[in-house]
């Protein structure tokens, strides 16, 4: 087993709150992780840190053996990132977008050209190339956004919630594109998602998050498995592993505030 990402005891906090709590896990070499969990469960903080746009509390993490702490420049040239939010330049087109970022990543201005219409062709826009990306749809827009995190043909590729909004076509292709990647490219691929369907048709494996602590991991198989039931679905995991740390911390809350009124009390 050859492990590409790992993170060790990874905090962050945000003053005294914490967003992501001790996590650690490993990522095998080419295949699709995904990390999955209720709104606010520290997904993206998660990717934030890995990508190095956020520096851990405590704890780090390794991409291909480089510490995010050590050396952010050197993992930076390892990793491909798509955002949560929109990441492309809506007055440009997208030919554009992407010969911009290949002079970002000094991919030298011949084979930048060369490696553009590959990307483009990969992701089904050499139609729309020379159309500015404010009259792309959603979808178009996502895949312009996965072909530019491509370009430097990084290791390791972050994607959050690479299809959120898309319509099932979009989705689809944009499905079928991930896959690909992993197997042309045998690209490392972590992603966020909402939609158990993709996490499950996507990933070789997950960890669920809840309250910025892992909450469970494995393969889609074995996380089913767990639950002893039958015709367990991802959705069923989800719920399981999450609604406990949730209804927990919810009883933390209710417990804290309940001794600050008693303390008030005297
Ligand atoms: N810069 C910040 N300052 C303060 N709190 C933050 C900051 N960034 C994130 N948080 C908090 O950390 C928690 C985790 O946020 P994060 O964006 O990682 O969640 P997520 O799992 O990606 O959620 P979603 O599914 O909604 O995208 C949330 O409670 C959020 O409000
Ligand atoms: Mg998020």
């Amino acid at each position: 087993m050859d492990i590409i990402v790992y993170t060790a005891q990874l905090c962050k906090y945000f003053g005294s709150f914490t967003a992501l709590d001790n996590l650690t896990i490993s990522v095998e070499k080419a295949e699709i992780f995904s990390l999955l969990g209720p709104n606010g469960a520290g997904k993206t903080t998660a990717m934030k840190l890995l990508t190095t746009l956020l520096k851990p509390s405590s704890g780090d993490a390794f991409i291909n053996g480089v510490s995010i702490r050590k050396d952010p420049f050197k993992v930076r040239s390892m990793i491909g990132y798509v955002p949560q939010m929109i990441s492309v330049d809506g007055t440009l087109t997208g030919y554009e977008n992407l010969l911009l970022f290949a002079k970002l990543y000094d991919i030298p201005s011949k084979e930048a050209k060369q490696r553009v219409k590959q990307s483009l062709e990969f992701m089904n826009l050499e139609d729309s190339a020379h159309k500015v990306v404010r009259t792309y749809s959603g979808g178009m827009i996502r895949r312009l956004e996965i072909a530019q995190s491509m370009l430097h043909r990084p290791k390791v590729l972050f994607l959050d919630e690479p299809t959120t909004g898309l319509d099932p076509l979009g989705v689809q292709t944009v499905w079928q594109r991930i896959l690909e990647l992993k197997k042309q490219f045998n690209t490392t691929i972590l992603l966020t998602t909402h939609i158990m369907e993709e996490a499950d048709k996507l990933s070789d494996h997950i960890a669920f998050l809840s309250g910025g602590k892992l909450a469970a991991a494995g393969t889609p198989g074995d996380l089913k498995k767990s639950l002893h039931m039958k015709g367990v679905t991802l959705e069923d995991v989800f719920i399981h592993y999450t609604k406990e740390s949730a209804d927990s911390e919810r009883s933390f809350r209710e417990t804290a505030k309940e001794r600050k009124i008693t303390s008030r009390l005297g």
